[in-house]
């Protein structure tokens, strides 16, 4: 089968080490190459690009990652080759689920799991960082299971967030024992790096 490739006719440069480009594209960057399909997270929408870069400001190194919301699978592919060595992901969506495993392959990463579903619950253990580039009714709603799932002293990373709703974000995840490292605002959305405390 011939496959198609997202942003075929240029490279998209993220953050300081990334881009998304086709696998003919040679790069000094590190390469993510996502096949063209239905799912979110191209490397172009501003709440991508923003947990991307916060991403490379974590020593990802060994550590477990958890992706809510995983789409095309780009924030774990990063965390990946930010050298992560368990991410889980999953999304609502099965042909994201199926785009994912087709993207991490392409982009030759090999430890991300994923599976359909909308809802952490299932999920056992714990993780060093979780992300969810998903809206904020999204994130209160699993927010008991964030907590759970979250490591003491791991990162909670939070991108699309409506800009009226990020203090109602902050509030709640303080209540649950986070504190706010970062916030980035960006036109419409924010983006929030909490560390879970004792
Ligand atoms: C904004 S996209 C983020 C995609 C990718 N993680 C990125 O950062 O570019 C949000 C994703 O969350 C998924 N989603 C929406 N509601 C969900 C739910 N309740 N559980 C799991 N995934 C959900 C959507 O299908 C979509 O793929």
């Amino acid at each position: 089968m011939e496959w198609r490739f997202k942003n075929e006719d240029k490279i998209i440069e993220i953050g300081k080490n990334f881009c998304v480009a086709p696998p003919w594209h040679n790069t000094d960057k590190i390469k993510i190459t996502l096949a063209s399909g239905k799912s979110f997270g191209t490397g172009v929408h501003e709440t991508t690009v923003s947990c991307i870069e916060i991403m490379e400001t974590l020593d990802l190194k060994g550590k477990s990652v958890l992706d809510i919301g995983i789409g095309s699978g780009i924030l774990s592919i990063v965390a990946s080759k930010l050298g992560a060595n368990r991410i889980v992901g999953f999304d609502i969506e099965k042909f994201a689920i199926e785009e994912c495993i087709k993207n991490a392959s392409l982009s030759n990463t090999k430890n991300i799991e994923c599976f359909v579903s909308n809802t952490p619950k299932s999920i056992k253990g714990q993780f060093d960082v979780v992300l969810a580039n998903i809206f904020e009714d999204i994130i209160i709603s699993m927010k008991d299971d964030i907590a759970r799932l979250t490591k003491t002293g791991g990162y909670a990373l939070f991108s699309g967030v409506i800009i009226e709703e990020n203090f109602m974000v902050q509030r709640v995840f303080e209540r649950l024992g986070f504190k706010l490292l970062k916030n980035v605002f960006l036109n419409d959305y924010t983006t929030l790096l909490f560390q879970k405390g004792d």
